[in-house]
């Protein structure tokens, strides 16, 4: 059920200039998924009747992104008025015009604030039938933050910003969090009183509480202790330590749940990945996107997996795989490079110095050495020897290769495509296989090998190789206990 007395605000209409950047800030990624999306999954949890995501910098990007991953939430324009308080004002207009209730206000660059946080500040203000209720905390260094300003008994003043603030104010540890819980109309009618009399002449949110407590409204301030929840990010250093500290949540979370996380400041997780119970992670791993390992597998040390699963029980090291599917017990390198569209089927092996691409390899098949498997499909139980390579590119199109199952290719054989082996099939060493192969046949190419006598004698006298040569005759021709 939809709380139809709550609406949630997000802004996210800044151009974020401290992140110098050609990118707007809330569209920088935080474990996987752009600042922006960890704001909204936050304030979608609520269960509002109403999310609206103020936009302007760089609109048409942030609105794709909104209407692509959040089909409910309304897109606000921002005008040219400057500030978080006009744009709050813009995401109120997008409400419908007889909205009641509270308004939840956060911010687009707030990644870790989480739902519980937020619902207990809207719980207060309704118990305690606040006009406004902010969140703050308290911050070693502040520097950059709102301040929060309190009379002698702790009641809540106003924010003063960092560059409005005297040097006194700036000594101030508590700091306003940038999260609200607003009523509807007393903060339509804070926003109409407020103007834009700052060091950077912009229409500040921060105003509004202080406007209301004015205005007669009951206004209070609440600090929390994890500062981590409403750490803003402003800038690229702020990006890496809350990647930080949000990546070492992520694999606490994930080792509470079942998972052997050796080194967690070594393993990066996204928060798209899904895990299973006594999967183990090594150090140097990397899980991205939309993946997933299955219970009992183990991954790394030093592999970068995106947008692939991992089977139970599967092994993957030190390997760079991307849209692939890795069977139950499958092995997978050290030294592998799996790109899109690999699927290698259960007990199958990717060995060392193997790279492969569209390619689907049966269960039990095995690729263990120095190959290249673009485009093919290969059945159960083959095994291709060391060094193959898939032709699958003949300069302009792009060619499949089949090869049945129960199949033993030699090493260094070309496969080229579009070419198909029959089940049960051989191919000798050095094999560069144009045509089909019958199912149970062997295939060869090569041509008998000749052997010159004495060709180093003639052509390279006075070599280290022609004197080996030369010795290695002579005691050849030397008379045995045999002989
Ligand atoms: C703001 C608060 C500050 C608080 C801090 C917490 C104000 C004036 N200051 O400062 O008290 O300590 O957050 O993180 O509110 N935005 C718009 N439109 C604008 C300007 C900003 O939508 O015209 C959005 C930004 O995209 C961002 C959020 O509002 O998501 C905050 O803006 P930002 O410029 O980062 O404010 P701070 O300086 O961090
Ligand atoms: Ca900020």
């Amino acid at each position: 059920m939809l709380e139809s007395h709550l609406a949630v605000v997000v802004l996210a209409a800044g151009q974020g200039t401290r992140m110098r950047s050609s990118k707007p800030k809330v569209m920088h990624e935080l474990a996987g998924i752009p600042l922006l999306g960890h704001a909204l999954h936050t304030a979608n949890a609520l269960e509002a009747a109403h999310v609206v995501a103020v936009v302007r910098h760089e609109k048409d990007l942030i609105s794709d992104y909104v209407n692509t991953f959040f089909g409910n939430v309304v897109i606000a324009e921002q005008d040219e008025i400057p500030g978080t308080g006009r744009a709050v004002e813009c995401g109120l207009s997008a409400l419908p015009a007889n909205f009641e209730g509270a308004v939840v206000v956060t911010s687009g660059d707030v990644p870790l604030l989480d739902v519980a946080t937020i619902e207990a500040l809207i719980e207060t203000h309704l118990a305690a039938g606040l006009s406004a209720t902010l969140l703050t905390t308290f911050l070693e260094d502040p520097t950059g933050y709102g301040r929060i300003l309190r009379s002698n008994d702790g009641e809540f003043i106003e924010i003063v910003e960092q560059r409005d603030a005297t040097d006194g104010q700036l000594e101030i540890d508590e700091v306003n969090a940038g999260v609200y819980v607003f009523d509807a109309s007393a903060l339509r009618q804070a926003l109409t009183q407020i103007g834009t009399h700052n060091s950077q002449g912009e229409k500040y949110l921060t105003d509004a509480a202080a406007q209301i407590l004015q205005a007669g409204g009951k206004v209070q301030a609440i600090a929390i202790e994890d500062a981590w929840l409403v750490a803003g990010i402003n800038d690229r250093v702020q990006l890496s330590e809350v990647a930080a500290e949000l990546n070492y949540r992520i694999c606490e979370a994930w080792q509470l749940a079942g998972v052997t996380i050796v080194d967690p400041a070594n393993t990066y997780i996204d928060v798209t990945v899904q895990l299973a119970e006594d999967v183990t992670l090594l150090p140097g791993t990397h899980l991205k996107g939309i993946s997933s390992v299955a219970a009992g597998a183990t991954v790394g040390p030093e592999v970068y997996l995106v947008d692939s699963s991992v089977g139970q029980r599967a092994s993957v090291v030190k390997s760079h795989v991307t849209g692939s599917r890795i069977g139950d017990d499958a092995s997978v390198g050290p030294f592998a490079y799996l790109r899109p569209g690999t699927e290698l089927g259960a007990d199958g092996k990717i060995g060392t110095f193997v790279e492969t691409k569209n390619a689907i390899i049966g269960a039990g098949s095995k690729v263990p050495h120095l190959s290249y498997v673009g485009d093919a499909e290969i059945g159960e139980d083959s095994n291709i020897g060391a060094g193959t390579i898939f032709a699958n590119y003949d300069g302009v199109n792009k060619h499949r290769s089949r090869i049945g199952r129960g199949v033993r290719s030699g090493s260094h054989n070309v496969f080229v495509a579009p070419v198909t082996i029959g089940d049960g099939a051989y191919t000798a060493a050095g094999t560069v296989v144009r045509k089909d192969v019958a199912p149970g046949a062997l295939a060869m190419s090569v041509s008998p090998q000749r052997n010159l006598p004495d060709w180093v004698l003639a052509n390279r006298a006075g070599t280290a190789a022609a004197e080996a040569a030369t010795a290695a005759q002579k005691t050849s021709s030397e008379p045995t206990e045999q002989d």
